[in-house]
């Protein structure tokens, strides 16, 4: 039976994400918003590429969660995006009320569905999300990590001149500016990548990194990121739905691993048919650990105001 991904929020990366799917003709889809027409234009507009393309599955847009009904992947991308000057957790309060709205009506329609969280803060969006659907805690993700790691592989890969695809890199903690690239766990073919970049150069990168969200918010000036949001979007689901067994970080659910409890948080994972389903603890160095830990507590108080609204 073919899949079926419904994609909540209609804005940019949730329309962005829903045209990287189709290309990958990884199931039909339903792009669902609240505002009247967009999506169905959207998602009618899409639909009407796939004849140039070649991508045989189904769009639809749709106000009415009806439609979302047996999904196999659900997407939240609904929410306020940063302004100029805004922090992610300035938008707790709005994206909260959302999430909690969205995830409510779309979760008992499709028991079975991975739920992954796009809007932000994102790690407290996604401990929101576990908490509303009540669904195992491996079904319910952020992604994050694939979007941090694709920034801090950009950078490199224009540092060192070389080419992108031979650049990989780990990197943790939530997403926000004290994520934690990790240049112990990043190579250019395989070579460490302190052999093609000096140390200061390194950690200009990290902190470019770090803030690459906010450098786009600031260049638009009207709304937040969405090419590569939704391209990291695409591929957790294709992992998910293809069960490639990805090798990612992704904002899951922590018993303990990294001295972590009860929270969302951006680890390495093997993703596949059954979501979560495995974290990798890395040996992280006391330094490592320290901007960890530093990261944490940032998400930990995120999670507190949410707590408190
Ligand atoms: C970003 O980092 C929107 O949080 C998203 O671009």
């Amino acid at each position: 039976m073919r899949k079926k991904i419904s994609i909540i929020g209609a804005g940019f990366v949730g329309s962005t994400t829903a045209h990287w799917l189709a290309a990958k003709e990884l199931g039909d889809i339903v792009l669902l918003d609240i505002v009247e027409g967009v999506p169905q234009g959207k998602a009618l507009d899409l639909y009407e590429a796939a004849p140039v393309e070649g991508y045989d599955v189904r769009v639809i847009g749709t106000n009415d969660y009806a439609d979302t009904a047996n999904s196999d992947v659900i997407v939240v991308t609904s929410g306020a995006p940063r302004k100029p000057g805004m922090s992610r957790e300035d938008l707790i309060k709005v994206n909260a009320d959302i999430t909690r709205d969205c995830i409510s009506k779309a979760a008992p329609l499709s028991p079975n569905a991975f739920i992954i969280m796009v809007n932000n803060p994102l790690d407290a969006m996604t401990y929101l999300a576990a908490e509303v659907s009540g669904f195992p805690k491996e079904r319910v993700m952020g992604q994050a990590g694939v979007l941090d790691a694709a920034r801090y592989r950009t950078f490199i890969a224009m540092e060192a001149g070389v080419s992108v695809e031979d650049v990989q890199a780990m990197l943790m903690g939530g997403h926000g500016d004290e994520m934690v690239p990790l240049p112990r766990f990043s190579t250019i073919g395989g070579i460490p990548v302190t052999h093609f970049i000096a140390p200061e150069r390194l950690a200009q990168i990290i902190e470019r990194t770090r803030k690459g969200g906010g450098e786009i918010v600031n260049l638009l000036k009207t709304g937040s990121a969405y090419y590569a949001p939704a391209a990291s979007t695409a591929l957790m689901v294709e992992a998910i739905l293809k069960d490639k067994k990805r090798v990612v970080p992704v904002a899951a659910y922590l018993t303990g691993q990294y001295g972590l409890n009860d929270m969302y948080f951006g680890v390495p994972v093997v993703l596949g048919a059954g979501g979560v389903e495995k974290i990798i603890e890395l040996p992280l160095n006391e330094e490592e650990m320290a901007l960890l830990n530093a990261s944490a507590k940032a998400v930990r108080s995120t999670l507190e105001t949410l707590k408190s609204l």
